[in-house]
């Protein structure tokens, strides 16, 4: 059997012996949301050192936990902290986590990250659902041998991220008074931010936002099948875009001030999904 899909098995199996995460609500949380996880009620929780095959975390502020309890009423299975393709980790290492939940039976999924606004009517600030991404980081999660166990050789990525529960997490922001967007998300490896150069390229081909993350999970859960909401939180314009050089202390202190409001946008998306 493939080794890929023998690694994600591995884990999942683990993982049983501990959590019943069948019908969750998937979560992965990206830079300065990973706080939403310590408020999880009746939590299991499981460090990614004790799973098989789970690689470290190396960035600061992403703790490397898995937590299953009930967010909002909801049952959750939360990832506090990924792993970033920047991070030296493959494209394989990179999707592991989101090939192991849908092996534990989660429903849904939701991804959130940290991004540039590339869109001119973007502020830092502004929260945005994707609705289709650019995958610009030369390299894939599907590529090799495919996990048929999991799913099929050519994935449709037309209906990526789920339809339906986008328009629920749009309704849902609007409810809750949030001047949500919605928009194109273009994965970059990184670690550098972006060249003004690139970025001009980015708005030319219609990307709004930019980051260094999501696209793997978001290849990986199409092709198992999950159904998928994402959504960015626009920290900084992106480069070029102002004048001013960009400062991952920037990238901090708007997560910072957005992330009340982010919490209770996905505390209350869970709660209806
Ligand atoms: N570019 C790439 N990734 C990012 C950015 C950016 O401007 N801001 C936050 N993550």
């Amino acid at each position: 059997m493939n080794q890929t899909y023998l690694k994600c098995k591995e884990a999942a199996d683990y993982l049983k012996t501990k959590m019943d995460a069948e019908n969750a609500i998937g979560l992965i949380l990206g830079s300065g949301l990973g706080e939403l996880g310590n408020e999880i009620q009746d939590p299991v929780v499981v460090d990614y050192a004790d799973i098989p095959n789970f690689p470290k975390t190396t960035v600061p502020g992403h703790a490397g936990k898995l937590i299953l309890g009930t967010l909002s009423g909801a049952k959750v299975l939360c990832m506090q902290g990924r792993f970033h393709f920047y991070e030296g980790h493959d494209m394989k290492t990179v999707a592991m986590p989101v090939r192991v939940m849908k092996l534990l039976g989660v429903k849904a999924l939701i991804l959130t990250n940290a991004a540039g606004g590339c869109n001119e009517t973007f502020k830092p600030g502004t929260l945005m659902f994707i609705d289709d991404f650019i995958n610009f980081m030369g390299d894939n999660p599907l590529y090799g041998e495919n996990l048929e166990e999991l799913g099929p050789r050519f994935p449709d990525m037309t209906k990526a991220l789920d339809k339906e529960y986008t328009e629920l997490g749009i309704e849902t922001a609007k409810e809750l008074g949030i001047d949500i967007r919605r928009g194109v998300y273009m994965g970059f490896r990184g670690p550098n931010y972006e060249t003004p150069a690139e970025i001009r390229f980015a708005r030319t081909i219609g990307a709004d936002a930019v980051g260094m993350s999501t696209v793997p999970e978001i290849l990986a859960g199409r092709h198992c099948g999950l159904r998928m909401i994402a959504i960015s939180c626009i920290t900084n314009m992106a480069a070029g875009m102002t004048g001013e050089e960009l400062s991952h202390k920037e990238v901090q202190e708007t997560a910072d001030r957005v992330k009340d409001q982010f919490k209770g946008l996905i505390r209350a998306i869970v709660s209806r999904m």
